[in-house]
């Protein structure tokens, strides 16, 4: 397995082992795979198995996305009892009932559409005879979304306008891809040899370039505290995540020793895993959302149809508007694009490692139970989970109609598709936060973009994900053409 690993063909070895295997497998003296739910995921993640385990020295895999030199945050935190206090503090602000019903997420949504988003997209078509890299754009659409809604839209980014910071920012991110896996396997050993013989398993610049990340991160909190402390004017520049999390952490720093300087790094680690997080994932599945739709011409157009219902239409006017998030919502054919996108070219597709309980447990389909001992790494992965053909009929094809048709399927199918097998987001505890800022976010920049163009390939080569944790195109980019729709009139 650490070959596997360190070869980067994690994902498709699992793949294979499960196809000839089955849906439980032992991958080494203390590693397991499932691929299943009963027995599977319901059990782990469900069943609130740790990040971190206590047989193993505290190992915790994910302890590699802390921030600012070992800060934990929710994504990094191996204990479920710490996560479950910091989640508290934030949940309710990532709740479908909140994102779709918060005046300032829609209009920092607003302004992010009308005044970079579509004019960035009629520049290409009148500059550039349409022809953009459309992974960049979506990745700075989605990281200004999310960053408006943590810091407020004046202490935000904004990488749609500022090609040069756009640039910037996703070398630094990029480059610090594929230097994960010393780090993350092998952490006391990489850093003891780090340590004590000089030897450094990742490069000056993977540093470098997160402390730059981090820096960038800090100036976004400072200021949204400014703005909090000169009372907000604008609806949109309310910092919504950060003052919440601020006025949470400063109460639980009150009732222990914590310091301001040691709260303003809890913070800004926090927040820093969610505009990662955020951006990252959203920015994915946009792009194989906007390949799959250049591929399959007459989804295109049905979805170009569907989105002229929406009133008032997302398209630039004097008066820019957005249609109503529950309206958005309500779209069938938009919503089983991004879910088909979502299944198929999951964001994060590989293996999301656990440690089985100290008193060990027993995993495996009824038929196929086995016990497995405490301290005992165990993994599930989207990628395969979504790719089970008694789920999902012709898994590997590309096909919303899928989740059009649900309603003539009995129940316990239904169930299976939606909500057993679909995995995108995880599961239990340690699900996703942000799963509904992200779905909202696509929602929007899918119809802003299909309400005004139509696109094709220029370029796809490379688009094959990565076989990686969070999985990008090989190549960071998708060459596109646009072609501008028949304007649709609308009445100022
Ligand atoms: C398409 C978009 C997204 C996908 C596919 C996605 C997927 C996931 C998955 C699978 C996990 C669990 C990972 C694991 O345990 O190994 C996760 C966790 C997380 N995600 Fe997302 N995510 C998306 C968007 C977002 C957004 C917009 C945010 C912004 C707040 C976000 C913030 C987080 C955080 C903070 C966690 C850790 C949660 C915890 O440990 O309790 N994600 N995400």
């Amino acid at each position: 397995m650490h070959s596997v690993r360190w070869r980067a063909v994690e994902n498709a070895t699992l793949r294979d082992a499960h196809a000839r295997l089955g849906p439980i497998i032992c991958l080494g003296p203390e590693e397991v795979s499932v691929n299943c739910v009963r027995g599977g995921i319901r059990e782990v993640y469900a069943g609130g198995f740790e990040k971190a385990s206590s047989a193993r020295g505290g190992y915790n895999w994910y302890a590699f996305f802390s921030n600012y030199r070992g800060v934990d945050n929710m994504f990094s935190m191996g204990c479920n009892k710490a996560h479950s206090l910091r989640k508290r503090m934030i949940s309710n602000i990532y709740s479908k009932s909140v994102v779709t019903k918060s005046p300032v997420l829609l209009a920092q949504t607003t302004t992010i559409m009308y005044d970079r988003f579509l004019p960035y997209l009629e520049t290409a078509y009148r500059k550039d005879a349409g022809v953009l890299n459309i992974y960049t754009l979506l990745s700075a659409a989605t990281m200004d979304i999310v960053t408006g809604y943590i810091f407020g839209l004046k202490a935000s980014s904004n990488l749609i306008d500022k090609a040069d910071q756009l640039v910037w920012f996703l070398d630094l991110y990029n480059s610090r891809r594929s230097y994960n896996f010393w780090p993350q396997e092998f952490p006391v050993f990489s850093s003891f040899v780090e340590k004590w013989l000089g030897y450094k398993f990742t490069p000056a610049f993977v540093s470098e370039a997160n402390e730059e990340i981090e820096s960038w991160t800090a100036r976004m909190c400072e200021g949204a505290g400014l703005v909090v402390a000169q009372g907000v004017v604008e609806p949109a520049d309310t910092p919504v995540v950060y003052q919440q999390l601020y006025t949470a952490l400063a109460k639980e720093a009150k009732n222990s020793d914590v310091e301001e300087v040691e709260l303003a790094s809890l913070l800004a680690s926090e927040v820093l895993d969610h505009l990662a997080a955020g951006f990252d994932t959203s920015g994915i599945t946009l792009t194989y959302a906007v390949y799959e739709l250049s591929k399959h011409e007459a989804i295109q157009t049905r979805l170009q149809s569907e989105l002229r219902t929406l009133t008032p239409p997302l398209v630039p006017s004097s008066t820019p508007a957005l249609p109503d998030p529950k309206a958005i919502d309500a779209l069938p054919l938009l919503h089983a694009v991004i879910w088909e996108t979502l299944r198929l070219h999951s964001a994060i597709p590989g293996p999301q490692p656990r440690f089985t309980p100290p008193q060990g447990c027993r995993l495996g389909p009824e038929e196929d139970l086995y016990y497995v001992p405490g301290g005992v790494r165990v993994s599930a992965s989207a990628g395969l989970l979504h790719a089970n053909e008694e789920v999902y009929e012709h898994a590997y094809a590309w096909r919303p109609e899928r989740w059009l048709e649900l309603e003539q399927l009995d129940e316990e199918k239904r169930k299976d598709m939606e909500s057993r097998w679909f995995w995108a987001f995880g599961s239990g505890g340690r699900m996703c936060v942000g799963s509904h800022l992200a779905v909202y976010q696509m929602k929007y920049i899918v119809a802003a973009l299909y309400s005004n163009y139509s696109t094709s390939f220029l370029d796809n080569t490379g688009i094959e994900q990565i076989d990686s944790y969070t999985a990008p195109p090989k190549s960071d980019k998708l060459m596109i053409r646009l072609e501008k729709l028949p304007r649709v009139s609308v009445v100022d």
